[in-house]
C-alpha cells in the first residue's frame, strides 16, 4: 500500500501544519468551504482533531509525500465515520481512492468492535461518490434537502457505508432498495 496514515498531533507538534493546511485549502462541498485560521485554532481547542470521539492523521503517499488530512469522528460509537480532505493539489488524480482503502484497513484492523464504517457526502461531490463507488461502500441513505449550503437551497445528503464482511471479502454486499412495494 502506498498510503500510510501518519496520527497527527493537532495541540503541539503539528498545530500549525494543521492550521496551514486547513486555511490554504478550498473544500468547495464541505459546509464551511474555507476555514479561518480563528476557526480552525477553535477546533483544536475544541478537541474536534483529537478527543476521546475524534482522531486525525496525515495522509502519506510513498511516492507523493503528504497529500491531505483524514479525521475519523464518532469513535465512541459504535459506528465510525470519517472526513477527508485531499490537498488542492493532489486531487483529481484518483488518490482518495486508496485513501479510503487505507482508512478502512485501519479501523477495521485496530477496532475488532466495529462492524460499520460510514462516510458521507453531499450529492454534487462527484469525485467522492465515485470513489465510494470504487472502493466497494454502499449507498444506503439519500438525505433529500439533508446538507444546508449558504446562500443557496440545499442540497442531498448521500450516505455510503461499508461493513466488515464486504472488507474480509472484498465482495460487495448489496440490498434491495425499495424492498416493500405499495
Ligand atoms: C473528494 C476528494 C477526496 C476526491 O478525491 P480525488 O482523488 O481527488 O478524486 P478524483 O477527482 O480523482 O475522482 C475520483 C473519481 O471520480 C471521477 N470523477 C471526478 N469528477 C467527476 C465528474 N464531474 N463526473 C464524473 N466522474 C467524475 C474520476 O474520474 C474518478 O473516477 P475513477 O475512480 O473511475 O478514476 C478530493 O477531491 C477532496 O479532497 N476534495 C475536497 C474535500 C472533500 O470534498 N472531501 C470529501 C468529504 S467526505
Amino acid at each position: 500500500m502506498s498510503i500510510a496514515l501518519t496520527r497527527l498531533d493537532p495541540f503541539v507538534t503539528d498545530r500549525e501544519a494543521l492550521v496551514n493546511f486547513m486555511t490554504s485549502n478550498e473544500f468547495p462541498f464541505h459546509v464551511l468551504s474555507r476555514l479561518t485560521r480563528e476557526a480552525v485554532e477553535k477546533a483544536i481547542a475544541d478537541g474536534k482533531y483529537r478527543d476521546e470521539d475524534n482522531d486525525s492523521f496525515w495522509v502519506d503517499h510513498a511516492e507523493l509525500g503528504r497529500i491531505g488530512f483524514l479525521r475519523l469522528e464518532d469513535l465512541t460509537e459504535p459506528v465510525p465515520i470519517f472526513d477527508l480532505r485531499l490537498d488542492g493539489a493532489f486531487r483529481g488524480r484518483g488518490l482518495a481512492a486508496m485513501t479510503l482503502r487505507a482508512a478502512a484497513d485501519y479501523v477495521f484492523s485496530t477496532m475488532p468492535e466495529v462492524r460499520r464504517f460510514e462516510g458521507q457526502t453531499r450529492e454534487d461531490n462527484v469525485p467522492m461518490r465515485k470513489t465510494f463507488l470504487r472502493e466497494g461502500w454502499v449507498k444506503e441513505a439519500h438525505y433529500r434537502e439533508g446538507w444546508p449550503v449558504e446562500g443557496a437551497e440545499p442540497l442531498a445528503a448521500v450516505a455510503y457505508a461499508i461493513i466488515r464482511r464486504d472488507w474480509e471479502t472484498g465482495q460487495t454486499t448489496t440490498f434491495v432498495w425499495e424492498d416493500l412495494v405499495k
